[in-house]
């Protein structure tokens, strides 16, 4: 048999570099990679292209820039990113934005008879937690169900590598993370260079996953779990710094973060979160947060820094 030609958008990025390299894991006997990017000669495209990959130059705001290279293909993974149109005061802007891309790709795909479409989501918080980035995503799920062309879902939580982001400062011997939940609020996360594994899942079989959802959490830690994950890997003592539920609803710490932010840590404070059970059973290789910490051992330099 051929092998699947998928079309991999934002494959120079963070969850289309792992749907990337999990799908060539497989072999160029199973699966034709091709990926869009802006840049054929950035290092991450070069990277690519010698790893077999088809880079097709072209941006997302321009859909005559890529339909062609959707023509023959079995599949596209649909990823835009709402972060880079978010400037702190245009949420709406920055959402409307990002359907608009995520739209395009899909009307493109359906019109070069592209028969199945796997989209990166994010959970619904509903109605009573309006989070313009998960709700613009929520827009193009009800997209493409309105569509009823054959889709898959592949749900991203929160992504652990954020940790890496949030701000430290080193007390004696010790390292106080702000971490922007309260210490003891348990969020389900995953390591994002792990999407690839449940992308491919599909990719191998879409007819097995039409019309289904994977929520990729692998694991539900706290920050005070995740601090002492970190500790007893990297052998340096570091502790959140203190926060409790009603430190979080103060006006003073939410000034601190970008709205955007604020509204999503409350959601997921607020709601049922979706239990690690399917993400594991789905892809047993998948990281606790621990196994995350300890594999990639640059975050022992990032945390020292
Ligand atoms: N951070 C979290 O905790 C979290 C959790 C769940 C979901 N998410 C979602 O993850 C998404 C971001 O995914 P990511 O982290 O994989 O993104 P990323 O690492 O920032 O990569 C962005 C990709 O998009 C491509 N791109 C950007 N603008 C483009 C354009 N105009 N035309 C063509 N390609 C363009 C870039 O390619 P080139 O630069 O090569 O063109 C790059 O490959 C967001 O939508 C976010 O909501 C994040």
């Amino acid at each position: 048999m051929a092998p699947k030609k998928i079309v991999v958008f934002g494959i120079t990025g963070v969850q289309g570099g792992s749907v990337a390299c999990y799908l060539l894991e497989d072999g160029k006997d199973k699966f034709d990679v091709w990926g869009v990017s802006r840049s054929k000669t950035s290092a991450k495209a070069k990277e690519l292209e010698k790893a077999g990959v088809t880079i097709v130059e072209a941006d997302l705001d321009d859909p005559s820039t890529y339909e062609a290279a959707l023509k023959g293909a079995d599949n596209v993974w649909v990823n835009a990113n709402f972060w880079l149109y978010y400037d702190g005061t245009n949420p709406d802007e920055a959402a409307a934005h990002e359907v608009q891309q995520n739209k395009d790709v899909i009307d493109a795909a359906i019109r070069q008879g592209v028969p199945h479409i796997t989209f990166s989501a994010v959970r619904d918080f509903g109605d009573k937690f309006p989070v313009p980035h998960a709700d613009s995503k929520v827009t193009i799920v009800k997209y493409l169900e309105k569509l009823g062309h054959d889709h898959a879902l592949v749900y991203a939580p929160w992504f652990w590598t954020n940790v890496l982001l949030f701000p430290r400062r080193k007390e004696g011997d010790k390292w106080v993370v702000s971490w922007p939940v309260p210490d003891n609020a348990r969020i389900p996360g995953f390591d994002p260079e792990q999407v690839g594994a449940y992308a491919r899942l599909v990719f191998r079989d879409p007819e097995a996953w039409s019309g289904k959802k994977i929520f990729c959490a692998s694991d539900i830690v706290s920050p005070v779990e995740q601090a002492a994950a970190l500790s007893e890997v990297l052998g340096v003592d570091i502790v959140p710094h203190g926060l409790t539920r009603e430190g979080f609803d103060s006006p003073e710490f939410q000034a601190q973060l970008p709205h955007e932010l604020v509204l999503n840590y409350k959601a997921i404070l607020s709601i049922e979160n979706p239990k690690p059970e399917q993400a594991r059973s789905l892809y047993p290789e998948a990281y606790y947060f621990k196994d995350w910490v300890a594999n990639t051992p640059e975050r022992a330099k990032a945390f020292t820094k």
